[in-house]
């Protein structure tokens, strides 16, 4: 079966750029990001390799580490990263595990037979440093993803974590966010004693926290 939130992301030893990598001690206490490319030296992966390399520092300010997955080995990838820096202006700034044999496509279930046989889909797992998965995105091979919503959902994950609060739609670092409902407007006068906009009894907004 598919992973699900709160599953126990598996651990792995696979090749990568970075050498022979096993995931839970490359992972350490950190957040991370991991995500799947479909093949070596497509157009769309190269320019999403890319944006991840620049936005490496705003991971690493959320204590995120960011890993990439294709299904070609580590020589392939090795000149597909030259390709990359080329075309995008951007260095690949980590690791890009290399499953020649598909086995963490396998374990994570990135393979979508009816989508494809052979090449992943784009999958993207938040992990948190407990090892739980937080997230599960699934988008189609020729859909490049959008790495400022894997931002703004790691915020919104570590935020909620923090603070007995949800984020409503479209919601940024730094905007309103809500009570979750099952803080009573007493408890609610202890956890915000600046108070909070009360449109309906179950729709309260309060000032970002923290
Ligand atoms: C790409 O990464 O560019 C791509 C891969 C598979 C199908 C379509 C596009």
């Amino acid at each position: 079966m598919a992973l699900q939130l709160n599953d126990l992301a598996p651990d792995f030893t696979q090749d990568s750029t970075e050498g022979p990598l096993n995931f839970y001690d490359w992972a350490g206490d950190s957040w991370v990001v991991l995500f799947s490319h479909p093949k070596d030296f497509t157009p769309v992966c190269t320019t999403e390799l890319g944006a991840a390399a620049k936005l490496k520092p705003e991971f690493d300010r959320r204590g995120v580490k960011i890993i990439g997955l294709s299904v070609d080995a580590s020589d392939s990838h090795a000149g597909w990263s030259r390709d990359i820096e080329e075309t995008q202006g951007a260095r690949l700034n980590f690791p890009l595990i290399a499953d020649h044999d598909r086995k963490v496509s396998d374990l994570y279930g990135m393979i979508h037979p009816k989508a494809s046989d052979t090449f992943t889909v784009r999958s993207v797992f938040v992990i948190d440093p407990a090892r739980k998965v937080r997230l599960t995105l699934t988008y189609p091979a020729s859909t490049g993803r959008n790495f400022d919503e894997i931002l703004r959902v790691v915020d919104s994950i570590q935020l909620t974590d923090k603070h007995k609060v949800a984020t409503p739609v479209n919601w940024k670092h730094g905007e309103d966010v809500i009570i979750v409902p099952s803080v009573s407007n007493e408890a609610a006068k202890a956890l915000f004693p600046a108070g909070w906009d009360e449109k309906k009894p179950y729709l309260r907004y309060v000032k970002q926290p923290g």
